[in-house]
């Protein structure tokens, strides 16, 4: 695997391998990386060449967020890479954005679910997004479906500014008990961390209701409240939204999606779940 640190040499190199007509798969993560970094590299390899980028973004952490303490690994996670068979590593050493002077902004989606926690989150996330694919080109980028919003907004920023760019979402990897992999798990300890699968499990108990002929969006949601609740979650938020979040829903629908952010003993989960009718 090819390891580089610098702007310039990544841009170089991509020039080199679309020279020679390969196609560039590419996989932004903060590092300390998991099964679920695993699926989309996995995922990605089938399309092209695979980039993983690691940087832990500063432009995505709110005051008295966790950038500071954020898990990083890369020794660890470089070996990682090279049992997966990654093609190139894109590891900045310096802070890349701390000259930004400007920020992408997606009015509407950064200021509904996780955003009305998080404020300035999305901006960061999407201003990194923009500036690595400008960096990149690729053909393909990879996102895993737990950070759903997030998911969303790069889909739509992409429509906007890279229709060349297909943003290809991958499913959510879980642990043996349910629980989304995430690399901030490592914050809950183990009794927290079975006790967390329980989110899920909730999560699951509504898309059956839904399934079994319940469609009122305010029992469902007030359904899964009370269990989170009664589990000791503490809610940021519980909603039903059609599938590209443009509106929260009243009569929910076929395919329409269940989305929540909790925290457990200080931890943030966020998780979701397709409603989906079987018959
Ligand atoms: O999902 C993440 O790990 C980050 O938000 C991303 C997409 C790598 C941007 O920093």
């Amino acid at each position: 695997m090819k390891i580089v640190n610098k702007i310039e040499e990544i841009k170089a190199l991509n020039k080199e391998l679309k020279k020679a007509g390969e196609k560039i798969s590419f996989i932004p993560t903060m590092g300390k990386l998991h099964e679920g970094h695993a699926a989309l590299i996995k995922e990605a390899l089938k399309y092209g060449k695979a980039i993983v980028s690691i940087y832990v973004n500063p432009l995505q952490f709110g005051k008295g967020e966790d950038y500071d303490t954020y898990p990083r690994d890369n020794d660890g996670d470089i070996k990682f890479l090279e049992e997966l068979k990654a093609d190139i590593l894109f590891i900045p050493l310096e802070n890349i954005t701390a000259e930004t002077a400007t920020f992408v902004v997606n009015p509407y989606l950064s200021n509904i679910l996780c955003g009305l926690f998080r404020p300035g989150h999305f901006q960061g996330v999407l201003t990194i997004i923009m500036k690595l694919f400008s960096a990149i080109n690729p053909s393909f980028a990879f996102f895993g479906l737990k950070d759903y919003q997030q998911y969303i907004m790069i889909k739509k920023m992409a429509e906007d500014y890279y229709p060349d760019i297909k943003i290809v979402p991958v499913p959510t990897v879980r642990d043996t008990g349910g629980l989304a992999l995430s690399s901030r798990n490592l914050y809950l300890n183990e009794k927290d961390r079975k006790h967390a699968c329980n989110f899920y499990k909730i999560l699951s108990n509504t898309a059956s209701l839904f399934n079994s002929g319940e469609i009122s969006a305010e029992k469902l949601t007030l359904f899964t409240t009370l269990e989170l609740i009664k589990n000791g979650f503490h809610i940021d938020y519980v909603k039903i939204m059609d599938k590209e979040l443009a509106y929260e829903k009243k009569a929910t629908e076929n395919g329409d999606i269940l989305l929540s952010a909790v925290r457990l003993s200080g931890v943030r989960l966020i998780d979701n779940i397709f409603l989906v009718r079987t018959e």
